[in-house]
């Protein structure tokens, strides 16, 4: 603690302790959560906003990154760091202090509605990205504050759900990213909402109090989700800090722009928000709590000294702030960059790039819209914004036709009943599948845009495209053999035409440079540089295929897969992946060589570019054990990875890092190392192997 904190500590009587430990109404109407500061000690008020995807106020402009999934998908977290401080910029700008982000939940169920907020089915993966993103935030004198702590891998009964997930997989695969996140010096930790093992994580002593603090040394403050706090006494010893937004539902409804006629919504009945009638259990409670001795009062003074350490790090307890900028023309270009490397080209064969001078027909109901994000905290609304058709129009040289064959279908929102569940609106005369056949037959390529819906507060139905999207798909591909299918969605999607068409692109939810950016990968200005972070198959063939994975029977799901999630599972059972994890192509040719040992944690491979295009490649390394390794136990993980860009025939040498994450298995007396030999596979995907690496541990 530093002096400034103790000396402050000194001077605060109860009251203004605990008023610094929990929400209340932001006078500027900006923030998604607000401590309103001690005028008389000069401690200015702290403003937490939505993140993670860029600056969410309504009402207000801020620019619309990429989601989560497409900037992992990059495999780059360097474009993770530098989005982090773009939007740590941009959070000055607006006068804010704490940004809700990144969140960093691994994806477990494929169509759990927030998984475009998060990076990965996989632990090093994410965390490459947790701690990415967390320093980008943070290099800017804004605190980051990494969700949703922890097993909130699904929102179907989100409020409510008990986690049952033994201790192995917890350590090994849903807390490393959040592990990354506190060793980068990350300011806050957001308690999620579900249950682990039958305690609401806002009030989970050992994961809270023993885990994160005192195993860890997390030196920040943990909040609550909003609305998410049960138990003053319960939360506030079990070692949560701030009761985040400690205003009633309904002013908190109107400071965000929900309509709170239709948010009556109890987490009972359908999981979404939590009961939000005048959750402000420490205004209400804490005091007396500290009073009746219910919570010591050393406890109080350590959740205001997290509080109050965090705005001494970004310099506001000494009333700095940086300026901060907002909508720059750097934040322009990062978002277009990180949509572009996002990018993952599926399949292709051969028709893409597109020729400059094609006639292209411009398919799907909303070849009109940017696709910014789903539903729910990180909608942000931009400055700027290219649809495809704007992006395609501008760049093409041929005639560019326009049909979109499907009435358009509506984003997704967090509380919106009146659309249907396939997000359909009313269907508009001047849309058929018809035109949109014919508008292909018209043409050089059809491109067809499709795209899922979700959002937070809510799983996708399931994997399908929402309305009559496939059979739009089947159609044009009957129509014409140059047919280019672009996808955004939130995660997996099935693909029962992907034998009829020509090209597939995964193009996630890309943000305002949506169309720019999808024009400069179909047109070949930039190669696709994404590869999946998530598996794609049927969903049948996930592990959480069953009710009592997902979503769980009698309020409780059971992780009983244990360990063995995303191509963990695919690997270890005779289920098959449509599209692996890492799976994405170049419009360049490498061939791999040279695959040697450089110390203890690197290894280097030579990758050669075959074609006569510059191209970018993403390297994977993953390791397996040559030793007896127990059947529950993943067969082989992805220790390091690296993009790199290798002009027309020529070679580089890339070193991979391997994290020591992927070699260490957590059993009763903690962690241990694994049993080896190891050897790791330089990789094209989790099943595209090119070379082998007996590995000498030092
Ligand atoms: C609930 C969401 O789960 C969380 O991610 C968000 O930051 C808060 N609401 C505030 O909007």
């Amino acid at each position: 603690m530093t002096d400034h904190v103790t000396a402050l500590l000194d001077e605060l009587d109860l009251e203004e302790k605990v008023s610094l430990v929990h929400g209340a109404i932001d006078p500027a109407g900006t923030a998604t959560g607000y401590l309103p500061g001690v005028e008389r000690l000069d401690i200015p008020p702290l403003r937490l906003v939505d993140g993670p995807v860029g600056v969410r106020i309504p009402g207000r402009k801020a620019t619309a990154f990429p989601a989560s999934l497409a900037l992992a998908a990059s495999f780059d977290p360097s474009l993770g760091r530098e989005q982090g401080a773009a939007m740590g910029r941009e959070a000055n700008a607006h006068d804010q202090d704490v940004l809700l982000g990144p969140g960093t939940n691994i994806v477990r169920v494929p169509h759990c509605g927030r998984n475009f907020e998060y990076f990965s089915e996989d632990p090093v993966h994410s965390l490459s990205f947790a701690r990415a993103v967390v320093e980008g935030i943070q290099s800017e004198d804004v605190l980051a504050c990494v969700k949703h702590y922890v097993a909130n891998n699904q929102e179907t009964n989100r409020t409510t759900v008990d986690v049952a997930v033994d201790e192995r997989t917890l350590r090994e695969l849903y807390l490393p990213a959040f592990r990354a996140a506190v060793d980068a010096g990350v300011g806050s930790v957001m308690a999620a909402y579900n249950a682990v093992d039958g305690t609401p994580m806002s009030e989970h002593e050992r994961l809270l109090r023993g885990v994160l603090k005192d195993e860890w040394g997390f030196d920040g403050f943990v909040t609550s989700d909003w609305f998410g706090t049960e138990d003053a006494v319960r939360s506030a010893t079990g070692g949560l800090d701030v009761e985040m937004p400690g205003i009633s539902g309904e002013a908190f409804a109107a400071l965000v722009g929900m309509d709170d006629g239709e948010n009556d919504q109890s987490g009972e009945s359908d999981g979404g928000m939590p009961d939000m009638a005048n959750i402000a259990r420490f205004e209400a409670n804490l005091a007396a709590a500290i009073e009746a001795g219910d919570v010591p009062r050393e406890r109080l003074d350590d959740m205001v000294a997290r509080v109050l350490t965090g705005m001494k790090r970004i310099g506001r307890l000494d009333g700095e702030r940086p300026e901060g900028s907002l909508d720059a023309p750097a934040h322009r270009t990062l978002a277009e960059r990180i949509a572009v490397r996002g990018t993952v080209l599926l399949a292709n064969d051969g028709v893409l790039p597109l020729d400059d001078d094609a006639d292209v027909a411009l398919v799907g109901s909303n070849v009109d819209t940017a696709i910014l994000g789903g539903g729910g905290s990180s909608e942000v609304t931009p400055f700027v914004r290219s649809s495809p058709a704007d992006g395609v129009t501008e760049r093409a040289d041929g005639d560019v036709t326009v049909a979109h064959g499907l009435p358009p279908i509506a984003d997704p929102s967090f509380f919106d009943a009146t659309t249907s569940e396939d997000g359909e609106t009313a269907a508009s005369d001047d849309r058929s599948i018809d035109d949109a056949v014919e508008a292909a037959r018209g043409a050089d390529t059809a491109v067809v845009f499709v795209r899922d819906r979700a959002t937070e507060a809510r799983d996708r139905p399931d994997l399908r495209l929402p309305g009559e999207q496939d059979d739009l798909i089947e159609a044009v591909a009957e129509a014409t053999d140059r047919t280019v299918v672009v996808i955004n969605s939130s995660g997996p999607v099935e693909l029962p035409w992907r034998e009829e068409v020509g090209a597939i692109i995964e193009n996630w939810y890309p943000g305002q440079a949506h169309g720019d950016a999808i024009a400069s990968v179909l047109y070949g200005d930039s190669d696709p540089g994404g590869r999946l972070p998530v598996t794609f198959a049927a969903e049948s063939a996930y592990p959480t295929a069953t009710t009592a994975r997902f979503p769980g029977e009698g309020g409780v799901v059971k992780y009983t897969e244990g360990r063995l999630v995303g191509y963990r599972h695919f690997e270890a059972t005779e289920h098959e992946a449509v599209y692996p994890f890492g799976h994405g192509r170049s419009y360049a040719a490498f061939a791999y060589r040279d695959a040697e040992q450089v110390d203890g944690s690197t290894v280097r491979v030579t990758v050669e570019n075959t074609s006569s295009r510059a191209g970018r490649e993403v390297v994977q390394a993953y390791v397996r054990s040559t030793g007896a390794g127990r059947a529950d136990e993943p067969r082989r993980e992805l220790a390091g990875f690296a993009s790199v860009r290798v002009p027309a025939g020529e070679s580089v040498a890339v070193d991979i890092d391997l994290h020591k994450q992927a070699f260490v298995r957590y059993g009763d007396d903690g962690w241990r190392n694994s049993e080896g030999p190891f050897v790791v596979d330089v990789a094209r995907s989790a099943t595209d192997r090119r070379l082998s690496v007996d590995l000498r541990r030092e």
